[in-house]
């Protein structure tokens, strides 16, 4: 069939059409939205790159769980600052630490709420690397064996899934084999399998307050110009036992998730991480782009992509818009 007979835009003529035609659905249970929860602090206060995010107090982050599980998101992933950082991370994996105080005071009130828990250093040592570093070199294995300790703290804290986000080699394995030793065998691991080194962190670091001292994070973190090293990455964490892998950033990055739900048919998310939010809040609160239809278009295409969840700072406003 082709032209004058074929006529594509005629299954475009109007919304009706277009609505019963339409092949991808974002819906807000594909959504995870990060809570920032600082500790030693009394009330929330914004985030100046981060317009509409915060850092929470340890109350104020119960609170608006509730109000996002009042909204039909199912999900929140949590990063913690501690009030002191060392050169080890040990806040990380204490008892009493900020995320695992947060977690259960969270799950205490929430009961229908996916609480996931980052697992990273950079937000607790003084020198913000995502691994213990000596010499200024990045340490992998005595840095995967802290990471597993703070997996298991956060399974006991009652963290539904646990989620590295450091890029170390073998902290996937340690982290499966810590928990299963503990009998957390039903936790599952979250990886951010493939995580580039990128300029779309920036305002993250100022909310997490995480930036590193010296250097960068490319030593760890994969080389944007890479493609078959990220499919290496996601294979790599589910032999190791990862159960869900993530993609970071989002945009930009679509090719990679469509090419990992290809080839290994798991589930995989992807992180729209703080850069994209900051650009996108800039552009609409100088009335240069809709802010509404923007990320209905980007979030839309990832699922295009084959994300089958999304960690957005907008998941709030998704799930009002959706
Ligand atoms: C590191 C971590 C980073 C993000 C989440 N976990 C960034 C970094 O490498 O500094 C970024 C998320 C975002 O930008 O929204 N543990």
């Amino acid at each position: 069939m082709k032209y004058p007979i074929l006529r594509l835009r005629r299954l475009r003529e109007n919304f009706k059409l277009r609505n019963i035609l339409s092949e991808h659905v974002l819906l807000k249970k594909d959504l995870i939205q990060p809570i920032f929860v600082k500790e030693g602090v009394s009330s929330a206060v914004e985030i100046p790159s981060m317009p509409g995010q915060f850092q929470f107090s340890l109350k104020s982050a119960a609170r608006e769980a509730q109000k996002i599980e009042s909204l039909g998101i199912p999900s929140v992933i949590l990063f913690g600052i501690p009030a002191k950082k060392d050169s080890s991370g040990r806040e990380a994996f204490a008892k009493k630490g900020i995320i695992q105080k947060a977690v259960s005071a969270i799950k205490k009130k929430c009961r229908r709420l996916l609480v996931v828990t980052d697992i990273c250093l950079c937000e607790y040592q003084s020198h913000g690397h995502c691994g213990h570093v000596h010499k200024g070199k990045i340490l992998n294995d005595p840095t995967v064996a802290t990471l597993a300790r703070v997996a298991l703290s956060h399974a006991r804290a009652g963290s539904d899934i646990v989620a590295p986000s450091d890029m170390m080699d073998g902290r996937v394995a340690a982290i499966r084999k810590i928990l299963d030793q503990n009998k957390f065998e039903h936790t599952p691991i979250l990886s951010y399998a493939v995580k580039y080194a990128s300029g779309f962190y920036a305002p993250f670091r100022e909310a997490a307050e995480s930036a590193p001292a010296f250097g960068d994070r490319a030593s760890y973190q994969m080389n944007p110009a890479s493609a078959s090293e990220a499919l290496r990455e996601a294979e790599t964490d589910l032999n190791e036992g990862a159960d869900i892998l993530l993609v970071k950033p989002a945009l930009g990055y679509a090719d990679i998730v469509y090419r990992i739900k290809e080839k290994f048919h798991c589930p995989v998310g992807c992180y729209s991480v703080s850069g994209e939010y900051a650009m996108v809040k800039a552009a609409a609160l100088k009335g240069w782009l809709d802010e509404k239809k923007i990320v209905m278009e980007t979030h839309l295409g990832l699922k295009r992509a084959g994300a089958n969840l999304i960690v957005t700072y907008w998941a709030r406003d998704l799930a009002k818009w959706l």
